[in-house]
């Protein structure tokens, strides 16, 4: 099984959080790559994609958009799960649900979004960032879960699972009775055979950043 894993962060807290659900869904015996949305060229090759970003003003960063953007018609023929990272307090308080969310699922239709808590360190924001903090009442400190964010690691390896036994059951593509799934099927080989296809173990793995944060 074939996992991409792809977010967009800013401070680096969300990659963060990306590089730890690598490692757990690695644990849980996928094979993973952590890429940062911008140098992803090809998804064809992996059978699911989680795709993350930091929430800024209640929308998500551009590189996740843009992502979603230009692989939208392969991600509709695959698992897509998507994550958010923002709310800066813990779980107790009510969490905002980012604008641009509701837009992706419906693009990608994804399977499920996760809110994860993030964090705030004052050291790394601009002075406009500061402001914009202190305005609205953010408060400073890590508040990543990383026990959920690893638990979310089994949900998706299962779910990926069930997928997968379910497509292989199902009868070949000349006799399929979706013509929306039989379609997927057919041009993902042709698109994959006609593009300079990138084997998705030799994309840039890791993000470059430290594989287990905060464990
Ligand atoms: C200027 C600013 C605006 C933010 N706006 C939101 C917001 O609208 N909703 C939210 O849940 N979190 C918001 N956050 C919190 C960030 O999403 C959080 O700090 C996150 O962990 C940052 O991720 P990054 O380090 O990957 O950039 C904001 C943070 C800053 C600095």
């Amino acid at each position: 099984m074939r996992i991409l894993v792809s977010a967009a962060s800013r401070h680096g807290s969300t990659a963060e959080i990306a590089t730890a659900l690598g490692a757990a869904l690695r644990d849980r015996g996928a094979l993973v790559d952590v890429v940062e949305p911008h140098d992803v060229r090809d998804i064809s090759g992996y059978d699911a994609v989680v795709i993350g970003s930091a929430v800024y003003r209640g929308r998500w960063l551009r590189p996740a958009k843009d992502f979603v953007d230009a692989h939208a018609k392969e991600l509709r023929r695959r698992p897509v799960f998507l994550f958010s990272s923002g709310p800066i307090a813990d779980q107790d308080r009510p969490v905002n649900s980012p604008y641009d969310v509701f837009t992706v699922r419906h693009r990608t239709g994804a399977r499920e979004h996760r809110m994860f808590a993030g964090k705030l360190d004052p050291e790394g924001l601009s002075v406009g960032e500061r402001m914009h903090v202190r305005m609205s009442g953010g408060r400073v400190g890590d508040f990543r879960d990383w026990d959920a964010v690893g638990g979310w690691a089994g949900t998706i390896v299962d779910a990926v699972a069930d997928e997968k036994a379910v497509s292989e059951d199902e009868p070949r593509p000349d006799v399929e009775t979706s013509p929306g799934a039989a379609a997927g099927s057919d041009d993902a080989g042709s698109e994959a055979a006609g593009s300079s296809t990138v084997d998705p173990d030799t994309v840039g793995t890791e993000g470059g950043r430290s594989a287990e944060p905060g464990r």
